[in-house]
C-alpha cells in the first residue's frame, strides 16, 4: 500500500488536482490517499471542493486578507510539519507554480517523501514573468523526484535542465480531465441558480421571452459575450488600470456585446476594477462585474462566449478545447502550445493593443473562424489515469 498525500491551496490547483484525488481513491487496494489543503485561497478553493465533492483530511486554513508571500511561505512550511508527521507519506503530490506548490514540495523533501510534481516543466525562463510563478515552478522542479509533464515541450524543458528522463512522464494536463468532467455535469444540468443568474444578467432571458431550454433559443438572439478574467501579480497597479480602460472602450464601441468579468477576490485586483468599472455607465450598460463563478458556471459561460480576454494560465488551456479565441494579457507565456496552434494571442496590458485585437476578432469573421478552430494541445482527459498507473508501477520509494 503506497501512502499518497496530495496537497493544494488555490483555485486552479484544486481544479487540476481534484480529478487526481478521485483517481487515486478509485484504487484503495493500492493507495492510501490523503488530501491536505493549505487554503492559500478560501472561498475560491471551497467552491472547487464543493463542485468535485472533496472533503480534505487536513485543512491548514491559512488564508489571510491581502496576505504576503513571506508569511504565507513560512506558514505553509510550518503548517505542513504536523501533517507530514501524522501521514508519513511515501509520495507527496503538488501542482504547478503557486506558493503552496513550492513550500509543500520543500516540506515534503525535508520530511523524506518522494515529491511528485504535476504540470511540470512549463517555462518562460523569465523569473519576473509570471511573478513569482516562474521561479516557483523551477524551484519545485529542482525539488521534485517525479515530473508529470503535460506536453512534449514541457518534457523537453526538463531534459534541457538535465532532469533524468526516466523520471519525466508526459501525461497531458489534468485540467482537461477536470474540464471534461465539468462539461459532462453541465450538459446534464436541469436548472442552476448561478447559470440562471448569468443568463438574466446578459439579457438572455429578456431577449427570448419565457423559453426554458437552450435549444429553443433562436441563434441570433443569444448575445455575443466577451469574458474577462485577470489576477497576475505583475499586472497589479498600472496593468489593471489599462485592462479596465480597454474594457470600457470596447463596451462603448460594441454596445450589443455583453462584457462579463468575474472579479478575482485579491484586493489588489478588486480595488482598481471596482474603482474604474463598477457602475460604469455605457450606452447599453453592458459591463457586468460578478464575483468568482463556481467551476460549473464558469465552464458553462466559457462555452457560450465569443471571446476571452484573460491573464489566467488555466483558462489559456481550457479555451482551445472549447474552440474559443483567447487574448492573453501577458507579454510571455509558459504555455506556448496554444499560441502556436493559433487559438491564443499575447496582447500584454497595453490598452490600445487589447482594444485593437479584440475589435479585429469581433469584426473580422474570417480571422475569428481561424482562431476558433478546436484544438487540444493540452491533453485528452486521461492524464490522471496515466499518473496513477505510473505510481502503481513504482517499487517502494524507487526514484
Ligand atoms: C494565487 C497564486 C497564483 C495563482 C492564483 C490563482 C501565488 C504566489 N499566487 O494568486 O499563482 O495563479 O492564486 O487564482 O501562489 N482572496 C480571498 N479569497 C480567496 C482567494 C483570495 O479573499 O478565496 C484574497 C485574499 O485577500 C488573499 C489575496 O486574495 O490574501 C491573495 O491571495 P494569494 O493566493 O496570495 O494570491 P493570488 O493573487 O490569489
Ligand atoms: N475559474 C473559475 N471561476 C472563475 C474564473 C476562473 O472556476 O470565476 C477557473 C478556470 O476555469 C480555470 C481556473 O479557474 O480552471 C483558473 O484560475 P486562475 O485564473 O485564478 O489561476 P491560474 O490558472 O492563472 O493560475
Amino acid at each position: 500500500m503506497k501512502k499518497i498525500l496530495i496537497v493544494f491551496g488555490t483555485r486552479p490547483e484544486a481544479i487540476k488536482m481534484a480529478p487526481l484525488v478521485n483517481e487515486f481513491k478509485k484504487h484503495p487496494d493500492q493507495f492510501d490517499t490523503k488530501l491536505c489543503v493549505t487554503a492559500q485561497h478560501r472561498e475560491m478553493l471551497d467552491q472547487v471542493l464543493e463542485f468535485f465533492e472533496l472533503i480534505p483530511d487536513f485543512d491548514l486554513n491559512l488564508m489571510k486578507p491581502n496576505q504576503n508571500l513571506f508569511t504565507l511561505t513560512a506558514d505553509i512550511i510550518n503548517g505542513m510539519k504536523p501533517v507530514l508527521d501524522e501521514v508519513k507519506p511515501d509520495y507527496v503530490f503538488v501542482h504547478g507554480d503557486t506558493t503552496t506548490s513550492t513550500a509543500v514540495a520543500l516540506a515534503g523533501f525535508y520530511h523524506g517523501a518522494k515529491v511528485c510534481h504535476v504540470e511540470a516543466g512549463l517555462r518562460t525562463y523569465d523569473k519576473h514573468a509570471p511573478w513569482p510563478e516562474e521561479l516557483n515552478r523551477q524551484l519545485t522542479g529542482r525539488i521534485a523526484d517525479f515530473h508529470f509533464s503535460p506536453t512534449d515541450r514541457s518534457k523537453q524543458n526538463l531534459l534541457n535542465e538535465l532532469t533524468p528522463e526516466k523520471n519525466i512522464i508526459v501525461t497531458g494536463n489534468t485540467v482537461i480531465d477536470a474540464l471534461m468532467f465539468a462539461v459532462e455535469k453541465v450538459n446534464h444540468l436541469e436548472n442552476d441558480p448561478e447559470i440562471d443568474g448569468l443568463k438574466k444578467l446578459i439579457g438572455w432571458e429578456t431577449n427570448t421571452g419565457k423559453v426554458s431550454h437552450e435549444s429553443e433559443f433562436p441563434k441570433s438572439i443569444i448575445p455575443d459575450i466577451v469574458l474577462i478574467t485577470g489576477h497576475r501579480r505583475e499586472n497589479h497597479g498600472k496593468g489593471f488600470e489599462n485592462i479596465c480602460k480597454a474594457i470600457t472602450e470596447l463596451a462603448e464601441r460594441f454596445p450589443e456585446v455583453q462584457f462579463i468579468y468575474p472579479v478575482h477576490l485579491n484586493p489588489n485586483v478588486r480595488e482598481p476594477v471596482n474603482r474604474i468599472l463598477k457602475g460604469r455607465a455605457t450606452p447599453t450598460n453592458n459591463i457586468h462585474l460578478v464575483d468568482p463563478l463556481d467551476y460549473k458556471a464558469f465552464v458553462w459561460l466559457m462555452d457560450k462566449v465569443k471571446l476571452i480576454i484573460t491573464d489566467s494560465g488555466g483558462v489559456q488551456e481550457e479555451a482551445p478545447s472549447l474552440g474559443k479565441p483567447v487574448l492573453v494579457m501577458r507579454d510571455t507565456t509558459e504555455r506556448p502550445e496554444a499560441v502556436d496552434a493559433g487559438t491564443v494571442v499575447l496582447v500584454g496590458t497595453d490598452a490600445v493593443k487589447i482594444v485593437n485585437e479584440a475589435e479585429s476578432l469581433l469584426l473580422d469573421d474570417e480571422r475569428y473562424r481561424t482562431m476558433s478552430m478546436l484544438h487540444n494541445p493540452y491533453g485528452d482527459g486521461r492524464a490522471c489515469v496515466r499518473i496513477a498507473a505510473f505510481v502503481s508501477t513504482l517499487q517502494h520509494l524507487q526514484c
